[in-house]
């Protein structure tokens, strides 16, 4: 069966390693064992970790920490798998079948995009726009992409590229559209715990509507995507359906990473390392911000709300690829083009590594930008 080219993906995987300033990363610097394990743990005790089978579907022990952070969720509705990309992967190949319809939020990570064409032919998107300093969703756009055919609805929230976070009454008219006809709502909450201003995860999908499943893991907002945890949370029935096909891809997460995991979201654990993401969203936010703003009217951007990501549209007659392939090319910095998000004319710029080694591709950028004004 044909699949799409990930384009996002092909194009990180080619050039992070081979530029100086590699702004294209989604994450925060990422934490050492060390730092995860803290004072209390002893680092024997890890390196005495037995390299066998983990269970299948993650220990128990992890599966209900994970379970903690969705209120009403138990150890049954979590399966533990290999990153945020095989739970995504899992998740749509369970639950979408040739002749349904897939409704599909843009911007987004463009995974789903990719999924849904190779499963069902096409996906059918509504949009977040940027209206006044403000992302803001498409309700008409989503009226019409949601429809009796529609098998799942799916949205990545905290987003991905804008940090935008749905507001309630956002989270309650996709709920409401995907609940009229049935489908099963997707939502991918990999930022989650991100925020830049709340000192709370913000809201889950979780627990709002009974044919919901939350795809996530401790890529981003936990920082560690190196260890290549993600996981489902899902109705028993769903959680079923990922793992005969789990069976058949990667069979379990590794021991390491699940002893790990099981640290990781130990609950006063899980908010210190919350607590380090939003610190540092809060502190790089204010310099690429004021960079930002320093282009006079260049960029039209929201402050994000969750991630150190932001999304910015730019006024050039230029179009994205061709940009970002200029700036890779003439001054070694790696950014995301808004193309590789459904998008148009816009540019994704990662802010949660070291910021001072950032603003110093940010003034390569300005080169580009300079000698195109
Ligand atoms: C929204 C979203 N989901 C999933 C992933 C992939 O996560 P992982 O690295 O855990 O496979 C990414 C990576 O950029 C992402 O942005």
């Amino acid at each position: 069966m044909r699949i799409d080219l990930f384009e996002m993906e092909r194009m990180q995987a080619l050039y992070w390693h081979r530029v100086e300033y590699d702004l294209s990363e989604s994450g925060v610097l990422p934490l050492t064992i060390r730092d995860l394990l803290g004072e209390t743990q002893d680092p024997e005790d890890f390196v005495r970790t037995k390299l066998g089978y983990p269970l299948s579907e993650g220990s128990e022990v992890t599966r209900e920490r994970i379970a903690q952070w969705y209120p009403g969720a138990g150890a049954e509705n979590v399966t533990v798998v290999n990153g945020g990309s095989e739970a995504n992967h899992l998740t749509l190949w369970a639950l979408l079948e040739p002749g349904d319809r897939f409704a599909f939020m843009v911007p987004n990570y463009m995974q789903g995009w990719g999924l849904g064409r190779h499963y069902v032919g096409s996906t059918d998107v509504f949009r977040l726009k940027l209206r006044e300093g403000r992302w803001i969703l498409d309700r008409e756009e989503l009226e019409r992409a949601v429809t009796g055919q529609t098998k799942v609805v799916m949205v990545c929230n905290p987003n991905n590229p804008t940090g935008h976070v749905l507001t309630e009454q956002e989270m309650s008219a996709i709920v409401d559209a995907a609940r009229k006809v049935g489908a099963w709502l997707v939502a991918d909450e990999i930022y989650r715990g991100a925020e830049l201003d709340a000192d709370e995860a913000s809201p889950t999908f979780w627990g709002r509507y009974d044919k919901v499943v939350i795809t996530s893991g401790l890529s981003k907002a936990f920082g560690m995507p190196g260890l290549r945890v993600g996981w489902t949370v899902a109705p028993r029935e769903a959680i079923e359906d990922i793992w005969i096909r789990h069976d058949y891809t990667t069979l379990s997460p590794s021991m390491v990473s699940d002893n790990l995991a099981a640290i990781a979201m130990e609950p006063a654990r899980r908010e210190w390392i919350l607590g380090r993401t939003r610190g540092i969203t809060r502190a790089h936010w204010p310099l690429l911000d004021g960079w930002l703003r320093s282009h006079d009217g260049l960029f039209t951007y929201a402050r994000p709300v969750a991630g150190a990501i932001t999304y910015a549209e730019y006024d050039l007659p230029v179009g994205s690829r061709e940009l970002i392939d200029r700036i890779r090319e003439e001054q070694s910095v790696l950014l995301v083009p808004g193309d590789m998000f459904g998008l148009g004319k816009g540019i994704r710029f990662g802010f949660g590594f070291d910021i001072e080694h950032t603003m110093k591709g940010l003034a390569r950028v300005d080169e580009v930008l300079r000698r195109m004004g």
